[in-house]
This record gives C-alpha cells, structure tokens and sequence, in this order.
C-alpha cells in the first residue's frame, strides 16, 4: 500500500518557519499486529492515530495492517469497523483517499490468544505480505489486550518463531499497566525478555509521546537560563497536577482494581517528575535518557509504613455537579461494588533525595471528577530574600512560578511580579505566557502518532525501559499494600469540586495547591 500517494498536500504551513520541525523520519516497511484490535484503546487511539500518520505521509511506504481479537469476523467487517472508528475518533476529519488506501489491505484474525492455529494463520498472512512486498517487512506486534494476556501472547510468538526474523526486524508494543504490583512487573519483565531482546520492546506510557513532556527537555536543557536556578537553593517545590473532569465511565471492571495511584501516578506521573527532576543526559539516546530517569526514581526513597499516612492520601468522589449536570458518586457508577474502597483520588508528597533536590517538596496529586481538566507541572521558586518596599503595600508579591501546561491548552507560563502602574509601588503577580497553539499555529500530534512511529522506527527514546517500570513500582509498591491491607476510612469529595480538603494534610511550610 502506498498511503503518501494519497496524501492530501497543505496541511503543514510551509510559510510559517516555526513548523519547520514538522517534518517526518522515514519508516521502514512493516506490518503492524494490533492484539485487542476490537478494543477501546484500538478504536478511539490507535485506528485514528495510524489514520493521521497516513494522512501526512509518515507511514512506510509498505505498510501492512493486521488486526487479531476473539470475536469471529470477516476481513471486511473488521475494515469496516476500523473506517467508523477513524470516521468518530480522529483528530481531522478523514480524507477519503487515504482512508481508504489505508484500509484496502487490513486482515483480520479471529482466535483466543492461547491458540497456536491463530499464530500460525498470523504467519502466513505475514509471509504473504512479504512475498507481495518483495522485501523484508519489519513487524511490530502491539499487544492492547488485558494486561493477563500479555505474557500468553508473548510466549506463543516465541513458540510460533515470529519473534525472530533474520532480515528484518521485530518489536513489541506493550500497553499499560505493566503489572499491577513489583512483584508482576518483574515477572512480567522476565517473560517477555526470555523471548525477546530489551532493545525490542516498546512499554508505552503515552504521556511521553505528548508534546509537552517532550518539550519539557527542550525547555529545561536548550535553555541556559533555567539550569543555574533548578536546585533545591532557588526551587521552593514542585506541583504535579493531572486532574480530570470526567468520572470512570464505563471502565469500573479495570478501575476498580487499579484506582488512582496506580492508574496515573505509577505511570504518568512518575515520569513527569523525572522529566523535571532529571540531570541533563549526556545525549539524547534512549539508554542516555533513560538512565538520567532512572536515578530519578532511585532517588526518591521507598515510604516506610511509618510514612505512608504523613505522605499520601486518597480520596473517592461523591455525587455533584460537573459540566453542567448532575453526576452520580462513584459508589453508584456502573459495574462498581457498593462497598468498593478504590481511590480516585491519589496525593504524594515525595523527595528526590540527591544533592539537587534534596529538601524540595514534590507534590503530586490527581483525580476523576475534579472541576476540569488539566495537567500542569508547577515550579515554585524560592520568596525573594527582602521586601524593600513593604510599606508601600505588596501584598500582592508572590514568589515566581512556572507552570508548564501540558493539556488542555499546552504552553508555559512564568509568574512575575509587577508593579501596577501609579505613583505607588504597589505589586502584584503578572503572567508572561507562551502557548503552542498560537506560537507554532499548528494542532500536536496525539502522543500515539509519536509512539506509535517512534516504535516502528526502533527509537525507544520515549518508552519504559524494564528497570524503569521496576523502579516507579518500587515507590508506589508500599503505597498501594499499606491501602489495600488497613482500608481504614476513605476521604470523599464532591464530583465537580477541587478535590479532597484532606488533601492540604500533605502540604509542607505554608504551600497550597493551585486552583484546579
Ligand atoms: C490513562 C488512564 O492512562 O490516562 C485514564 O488509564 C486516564 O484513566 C488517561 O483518563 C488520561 O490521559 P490523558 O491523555 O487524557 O491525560
């Protein structure tokens, strides 16, 4: 298939120099196996996200996809379904050219998991494609499935010998969670590296294919003027907000099980903390990176029973009020016991515990059903040493902040204090703001179009590597025991509202949470 063929032209603004970086890395062929293809995670994320690829011409020339799930269906329903997925989810609106050069030759699989005919049926359809390609195609095998399917799949692709190909090659896609404890995420990690090689394999956290996590790299490290001041002498603490309006929707089978700590801060939130707190890496390659992230985490001390009360808390929504309707508690959602215990609401309050940051707070909290949406990073420096103005009323002198917005308008904002204009010096807080909208007049990518080509194209800059998942289990580890074994009382909060009061509890030497 040669999707750029129909590519519709003018979608990058050639006039404006600032979308110069654009531009698309080449791809080498490759077929694409989405295990969960009937999914939700396949419909409304990856369909659209490979749909946009096609539609800016950053898809290989030949490029195969295969969809395999357990329900029994013809090749042309799965396309079908596959064109209403893109036709509902996707960013723009679909060009019919490259819809439907895109979708001309998807295949579909019928089959459970654990069966050998599905992998060998899997073969042939590969080898077809190849013969027909007269090259070698690269695979990549996404696994979207249930986290219990992971292994299982794993191992029958080692068994089948499609995990190997002498003139191509292989990669795994693995979504989220990747275990739900140390211990599984270790095991996990040692079942799928007995069949493949760490360089093979993708561990999504989508988080880091948002542009703004991305840009956090660039902010911090092709700026001079940021490095001398990012260190426990000018940095007073750090604020991790990733709030959500919306409640659990119809996922209460997952999140019931998972809640908040383990659905967003062992994953998303974490890494959004070793983007600030990482030291500069010596290059930009995935194993340098990746290193600078690790000793990030390792850094931040495993909490002690004795400490988990003093630096967590959790909290469950109530019914309330949110985008202009009344919205039931989380108790009466469907699917969710009546007794259940499960956070959605999660606060930390940590340290990273190496010369930099030693002393400053990190704070992290995230919610369903909280007044809006948004996800920020909050840096707060340090107060200024002396007030020489004091008497002419500053009330309004508040200490710099940064605050990097990643959704939903992404930007960056730097808090100052000016003074207002008159004969007095009075101050307040002033904000000086930069958003990617305005700036680069170009709607970001979603993070899978990032992730999905990035793992086609090998680079595993912007995924987890296995000690990394490891590492970010080890802190949420004890959290997560300490609540599953003494529940004890839940805070509750109302649907629509900032969030749990309980949640000052965490704060340290007069700091607040910002208005969500
Ligand atoms: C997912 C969580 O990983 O991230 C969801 O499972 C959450 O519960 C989502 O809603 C948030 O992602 P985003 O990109 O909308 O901030």
């Amino acid at each position: 298939m040669a999707v750029a063929a129909g590519r519709p032209t003018g979608q990058i603004q050639p006039e404006n120099p600032l979308t110069a970086g654009l531009e698309r890395l080449p791809v080498a062929p490759t077929t694409l196996v989405i295990f969960g293809a009937t999914g939700d995670l396949a419909r409304r994320k990856l369909l659209p996200a490979l749909y946009n690829l096609a539609h800016e011409g950053a898809l290989p020339e030949r490029f195969h996809l295969v969809g395999v799930s357990r329900k029994e269906k013809a090749h042309e329903d799965y396309r079908a379904e596959c064109e209403e997925a893109i036709r509902r989810f996707s960013r723009r609106k679909p060009d019919e050219q490259v819809l439907t050069s895109l979708l001309a030759n998807v295949k579909y699989i019928p089959g459970t998991f654990d069966q050998d005919s599905v992998y060998a049926e899997l073969g042939r359809v590969i080898d077809d494609f190849e013969k027909a390609a007269g090259v070698p195609l690269n695979r990549a095998f996404y696994l979207s499935t249930a986290p219990g399917f992971f292994p299982v799949i794993v191992e029958a692709l080692g068994r089948s010998q499609l995990a190997r190909h002498e003139n191509a090659q292989v990669r795994l896609i693995i979504e989220k969670p990747f275990g739900t404890t140390l211990e599984e995420a270790r095991e996990l990690n040692r079942r799928v590296l007995s069949i493949f090689q760490e360089t093979q394999v993708f561990r999504i956290d989508h988080y880091l294919g948002k542009e703004t996590v991305q840009n956090m790299m660039a902010f911090r490290f092709a700026n001079g003027m940021f490095e001398p001041l990012w260190n426990r002498n000018f940095i007073d603490s750090v604020q991790i907000t990733a709030a959500e309006d919306l409640g659990i929707g119809a996922r209460a089978d997952y999140y019931d099980h998972a809640g908040a700590l383990r659905d967003l801060i062992q994953n998303h939130m974490l890494q959004l903390l070793c983007h600030v707190a990482m030291e500069p890496p010596v290059s930009f390659t995935a194993e340098e990176v990746r290193n600078e992230k690790v000793k990030v985490l390792q850094a931040i001390p495993q909490p002690t029973a004795e400490e988990i009360p003093e630096m967590s808390m959790r909290a469950q929504y109530a019914a309330g009020h949110s985008g202009g309707e009344d919205v039931p508690g989380y108790l009466e959602e469907e699917g969710v016991p009546e007794d259940s215990n499960t956070e959605t609401y999660a606060a930390l309050r940590v340290e990273v515990e190496n010369w930099r940051w030693a002393g400053v707070p990190f704070y992290l909290r995230t919610g369903k059903r909280l007044a809006r949406k948004v996800t920020e990073i909050a840096v707060t420096l340090k107060p200024v040493p002396h007030l020489a103005f004091s008497q002419d009323g500053s009330l309004g002198v508040q200490p710099n902040q940064l605050v990097l917005t990643l959704q939903p308008n992404e930007g960056v904002s730097l808090r100052l204090g000016a003074k207002i204009p008159g004969t007095r010096m009075i101050i307040r807080p002033v904000n000086m703001e930069f958003l990617y909208g305005t700036a680069f007049l170009s709607q970001s990518p979603e993070a899978y179009e990032r992730l999905i080509t990035d793992a086609m194209r090998g680079d595993a800059t912007l995924f987890t590597r296995n000690d990394e998942v490891e590492a970010q289990w080890r802190i949420c580890d004890p959290i997560v025991s300490a609540w599953t074994q003494a529940p004890g009382p839940l805070a509750i909060y109302e649907s629509g509202s900032q969030g749990p009061k309980e949640a000052d509890g965490l704060l340290r030497d007069g700091d607040r949470w910002r208005a969500i």
